[in-house]
């Protein structure tokens, strides 16, 4: 795991060591303004809207939004010099001119930057200075744009006291090394060690044994930042959300919303809904309390914004709704036998019984990863179903069905449409970044702004050769010209296949149409 570059420690550890940059989802400002939209906001739309990242690294997650939102405009600040020209390198390759990246101390950003609609903080926070962690803040107040997110993300409390303990032994034994990478292979024999002599009886011994093999895979550049960062805190909600208030700021929601408590289950939930929904900040604080946990990724807007809180008088109206399903064919549930079992992407298993329902999450499954709007799915749904005489009460069985999915964090909302193809055209084109990601790396930035996966070089060839000039057969020609070549060159290796056929091209594209990358 030694992937690691090192170079002079002297100004930034992140120059020294770099840190693995890419897209979060959950950071993306479509996802950001929908969740502002429900809870009574009238957010930005991401075609026009004003970024800034702060502490954006080599620029994995701005990069995507600028090519996805040409109207748009980002600004990216970095202190790594490094990280800085490796982002601008690559947003000039791509011929980007709406994003800008600027090596700068978040402690020398000023107002002259302008207002924005989204400002983002991830990874960041919990790992600087206090000062650094109140300027962030400030700057939230100062640059916030009136109906602006500012979406910050932060280790937790008290889930952090559990791997605290794992730290304290790693600082401890690597306290009198700089080298980054002697440091992480010192703090790695360590934790082994350590753990493995604890008492597995206690408490403290099966903490630490249990943190040890997390650690196992955790990437050295990480671990090294993450953890061995001497100065690292966590923080519970509450004070983050004392730091904020004297900056004109209040908390908004988790960026896991609806599904903030789906960590809490049976006696947690119980506890968490005998407190009243009118004290939002003390259900957040209690569930961390009852989950552990470890890490949020919370957005604050400005104080003087009303919310409305919870999803009493919820609509789907006016959003677009996705979900990563299938029916599982053939599975029938004796107990239920007019009911139909649909898994999701995340192992969930439903067994629905109301036809209007079946037939949504059916329509929602052949749209997938794109997502469809709400009236047009009730008509597919409806449709499908053959419908009874009254709609209106179909409509609203359909709709207590569907809002119990999407609580369940089953069901994604956006306020606008996915901008990416489901349908394989005559000449498939895959997005510009992972046509480019996938030349040099396994890993590629997907249309939903996720880093996906791409298995083995053939996979990856075809996705670089997904740039709108080449039918199904020409890929077919292309990629056998590649493996040709290959094995020709004695690149090839026993793995590899001779040839690629037709129905491998078929299944490669609607591959890359459900991993999302496919632009058009
Ligand atoms: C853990 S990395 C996170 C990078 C990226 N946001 C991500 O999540 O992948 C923290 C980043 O914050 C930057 N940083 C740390 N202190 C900073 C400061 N005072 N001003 C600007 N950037 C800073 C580091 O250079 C580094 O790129």
């Amino acid at each position: 795991m030694n992937d690691m570059a090192t170079r002079d420690l002297a100004t930034n550890p992140y120059d020294a060591v770099a840190y693995p940059g890419h897209a979060f989802s959950q950071t993306h400002p479509a996802h950001l303004a929908t969740i502002a939209h429900i809870h009574g906001m009238t957010p930005a739309p991401t075609a026009t809207m004003r970024v800034l990242e702060l502490g954006c690294g080599s620029g994995g997650n701005l990069i995507p939004m600028a090519l996805q939102c040409p109207g748009a405009q980002l600004v990216g600040i970095d202190l790594s010099g490094r990280a800085i020209a490796r982002a601008k390198a690559e947003a000039a390759e791509l011929g980007l001119s709406n994003v800008s990246f600027e090596q700068r101390d978040i402690m020398a950003v000023t107002t002259g930057l302008g207002q924005f609609d989204y400002i983002i903080v991830h990874g960041v926070y919990s790992w600087v200075p206090q000062p650094v962690r109140e300027r962030i803040l400030a700057l939230f107040g100062e640059l916030l744009a009136p109906q602006g997110i500012a979406y910050v993300s932060y280790n937790a409390l008290p889930g952090c006291r559990l791997r605290d303990l794992a730290r304290d032994v790693m600082l401890f034994e690597t306290r009198e090394i700089d080298d980054p990478l002697e440091k992480v292979r010192v703090a790695r024999a360590a934790i082994k060690r350590f753990a493995e002599a604890t008492d597995a009886e206690t408490f403290y011994g099966v903490a630490l044994r249990e943190r040890a093999k997390q650690i196992e895979d955790i990437p050295d550049n990480v671990l090294y930042h993450d953890d061995l960062n001497p100065g690292a805190r966590a923080f519970a909600l509450h004070e983050v959300l004392a730091a904020a208030e004297p900056h004109g700021l209040q908390f908004l929601s988790e960026t896991s919303f609806p599904n903030n408590f789906g960590g809490a289950r049976g006696p947690a939930q119980q506890v968490l809904n005998a407190i009243p929904i009118s004290e939002p900040l003390r259900q957040e604080q209690a569930l961390d309390l009852l989950i552990g946990r470890c890490f949020r990724q919370t957005l604050l807007c400005r104080a003087d914004v009303a919310l409305h809180r919870g999803l009493a008088g919820f609509s789907f109206a006016p959003y677009h709704l996705a979900a990563n399903v299938q029916e599982e064919e053939g599975k029938v549930d004796e107990k239920r036998p007019g009911a139909a079992s649909f898994l999701f992407a995340d192992g969930v298993r439903l067994a629905v019984d109301l036809p209007a329902a079946k037939a949504a999450l059916r329509a929602l499954g052949r749209t997938w990863p794109g997502n469809i709007r709400y009236d047009e799915l009730v008509a597919l749904a409806l449709q499908e179903a053959g419908g009874g005489s009254d709609r209106e009460r179909e409509i609203e069985r359909l709709n207590e069905a569907l809002t119990a999915i999407y609580r369940a964090g089953l069901i994604e909302i956006g306020l606008e449409p996915h901008r990416l193809a489901t349908r394989i055209s005559e000449r498939p084109v895959a997005s510009l970044l992972a046509r480019r990601q996938a030349l040099a790396s396994h890993e590629v930035t997907d249309l939903r702004h996720r880093a996906v996966a791409l298995d083995g070089v053939v996979v990856r060839k075809f996705v670089s050769l997904l740039d709108g000039t080449r039918t199904p057969a020409m890929l077919l020609d292309a990629l056998n010209a590649f493996l040709s070549e290959a094995h020709k060159s004695g690149r090839g290796g026993p793995a590899l296949p001779k040839e690629a056929t037709a129905a491998e091209v078929d299944m490669h594209l609607r591959d890359v149409a459900r991993l999302a990358l496919l632009a058009g």
